[in-house]
């Protein structure tokens, strides 16, 4: 088990910085915006929630910014990025938290228009987590390589659904494996590029978005918004990290070292060996260094 531990005073390593988090107006993101203030960082939010995400930028006084945004629509993050860089002067970590759950028209459910066709199912779920968290880590390269700082840091919010199934929520399960995929591509960029890129995979957390799985959830255990907000910050702050999945169930363990070193275990050694064999040729032919990207540490400011 790889235990990532929280340490307060690598967390002081957001002091100075400038972060922007989507869907902050509530839940996860509000809990870590206030985080990232207390510990020193300018915060921008970006969220539907008008009156919500403005009350807590005025919370912020001049080290805080709002900016009404709906994440899957591209002119609305851009200009959450825009106004933020030109507020702050520099975008140093963005976390890409904002996402919807699935309550309803569920993927097995049939419905039929009036002519007795079955309908076209309502992807919207996917334009918010997974396209919407496309544009925000699109914005978010883009803007670190304006920082001359260097050493920034993306966060994507997914979900322990991003590496099970077993629940028929099929797609919020297929959102969340998908922004898995987005990180490990992107972590392999990092130290050319001056950034790093980790995934965070919270269990069941207490907030609005679980409610109504938490009627029901008993004395089971359920992490604290600030249990997650903890995580968010560790990926930020703690510069050894990248590539990482940094699965929150009231502790933190990575799910992507242990991965990476069953592989043998997990393909068996020869298909294994095939993998490792191909995926560092196309590295290669992408022009990268060969190496595992979990087997090098994370860009170093
Ligand atoms: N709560 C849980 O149990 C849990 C577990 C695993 C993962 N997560 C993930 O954590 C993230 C935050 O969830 P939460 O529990 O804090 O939810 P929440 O409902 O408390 O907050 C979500 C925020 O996102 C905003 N939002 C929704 N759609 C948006 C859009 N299109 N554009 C901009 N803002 C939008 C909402 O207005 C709200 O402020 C989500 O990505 C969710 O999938 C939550």
């Amino acid at each position: 088990m790889a235990s990532i531990k929280v340490d307060l005073q690598t967390l002081k390593g957001v002091q100075g910085k400038v972060v922007i988090i989507t869907g902050a107006a509530n839940g996860i993101g509000k809990t870590a915006a206030r985080l990232f203030y207390d510990y020193g960082a300018s915060v921008a939010i970006g969220d539907l929630d008008e009156q919500k995400g403005n009350t807590l930028a005025a919370e912020f006084g001049g080290r805080g910014h709002f900016m009404k945004t709906d994440i899957s629509g591209w002119a609305s993050q851009r200009l959450l990025f825009a106004s933020t860089f030109e507020k702050f002067g520099s975008v140093d970590y963005v976390i890409a938290n904002a996402g919807m759950p699935e309550k309803s028209g569920f993927l097995w459910e049939d419905r039929f228009d009036a002519a007795g066709d079955l309908e076209e199912p309502d992807l919207k779920l996917i334009d918010v987590n997974v396209k919407g968290t496309l544009f925000t880590s699109k914005l978010a390269l883009h803007y670190f390589e304006k920082n001359p700082k260097r050493g920034s840091a993306l966060v994507v919010i997914g979900s322990a659904s991003g590496y099970f199934g077993g629940i028929p929520i099929a797609k919020y399960v297929t959102s969340k494996h998908a922004l898995l995929g987005l990180v490990r591509s992107l972590a392999i960029l990092g130290r050319e590029r001056g950034f790093r890129a980790n995934y965070i995979a919270p269990w069941l957390t207490s907030t609005e978005f679980s409610s109504e799985i938490g009627e029901i959830w008993g004395d089971r255990p359920i992490n604290s918004q600030m249990e997650v907000a903890e995580a968010i910050l560790t990926a930020c702050a703690d510069k050894t990290l990248n590539g990482r999945g940094l699965f929150v169930a009231k502790q933190i363990v990575d799910t992507e070292v242990p991965l990476h070193q069953l592989e043998s275990q997990w393909l068996g050694p020869e298909v294994a060996g095939i993998f490792e064999m191909g995926r560092a040729h196309i590295q290669q032919s992408f022009g990268k260094d060969p190496t595992h990207y979990l087997e090098t540490p994370g860009y170093q400011e």
